[in-house]
């Protein structure tokens, strides 16, 4: 199975401009999946609630239409981010679309710093789909500090876990290599560059998206400050077997009776 991310450089509030900066950047590529940032097409830096606004979409809308042209540029399974519209909720969500339609989307259940102000956070549970060969799980961005949700996922079977993000902390890129090891699962976290300095924010995203394997190594790693793309070949099957050696099992030697 062919996995990647595409690291890309959003400009606020222009989606048309966002979108071909992709289709810049994946024209020679095929693979199964493809992971895009968080919020890649909107940009990052609300101040103000309208923006959000404006800028969502009822799930199978605009971006949902472009990431399907891509699936079937690329062949890929494509996991993006976008603000999602229900009724007066708005959602920092991820969709998963591919064969020409929207498979799943997942709701960022932990909301980082002003996103609180702009979002609704998360009301669905990790799911996970079987697509293209392997089962699928998506997490976005500051999920990451929470082992529950690479947890979650992985008891709920996932073999790779597709991690759009907007990372302006240090620690995340170390951290998945963590959250594999400890679930023995593949993660492919597409974070994206450049600064938005909008009201009071002036944010700076730290690039170095990255394939971690399911023994935390790093099987590809994006430089921090220029728009890339990566594919590499992982075997999803291997994040099937929990066993560290002929005694322990990663998930079955969980005593969750000591855990309340
Ligand atoms: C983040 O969750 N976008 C830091």
């Amino acid at each position: 199975m062919k996995v990647g991310y595409v690291q890309t450089s959003p400009v606020f509030g222009e989606k048309q401009r966002n979108f071909q900066q992709v289709l810049e950047l994946t024209h020679t590529i095929t693979a199964d999946l493809l992971v895009l940032p968080e919020l890649f097409a909107t940009g990052y830096a609300f101040i103000s609630k309208d923006e959000v606004v404006a800028l969502s979409e009822e799930g199978d809308m605009e971006t949902a239409r472009f990431l399907k042209q891509l699936s079937f540029q690329t062949g890929a399974v494509i996991v993006a981010g976008f603000i999602e519209k229900e009724k007066d909720n708005f959602y920092n969500a991820a969709m998963m679309v591919g064969n020409d339609r929207l498979i799943g989307i997942y709701r960022k259940i932990h909301l980082f710093y002003e996103e609180k102000r702009w979002f609704v956070p998360g009301d669905k549970p990790f799911e996970v789909y079987n697509v293209n060969d392997a089962r699928i799980g998506m997490m976005i961005c500051f999920d990451w500090i929470y082992p529950e949700a690479c947890r979650t996922l992985a008891i709920n079977g996932a073999q790779v876990i597709a991690h759009p993000s907007n990372l302006v902390l240090p620690w995340c890129q170390s951290a998945m290599q963590t959250r594999c090891l400890e679930n023995r699962v593949f993660a492919v976290t597409a974070n994206r560059i450049g600064r938005e300095q909008r009201g009071i924010n002036d944010f700076n995203f730290t690039g170095g998206s990255q394939v971690t394997a399911v023994n935390g190594t790093i099987l590809s790693a994006a430089p921090a400050g220029e728009a890339y793309v990566d594919v590499v070949e992982i075997d999803p099957s291997t994040a099937d077997n929990k066993k560290i050696n002929s005694f322990n099992d990663l998930l079955n030697d969980r005593r969750t009776e000591f855990y309340k």
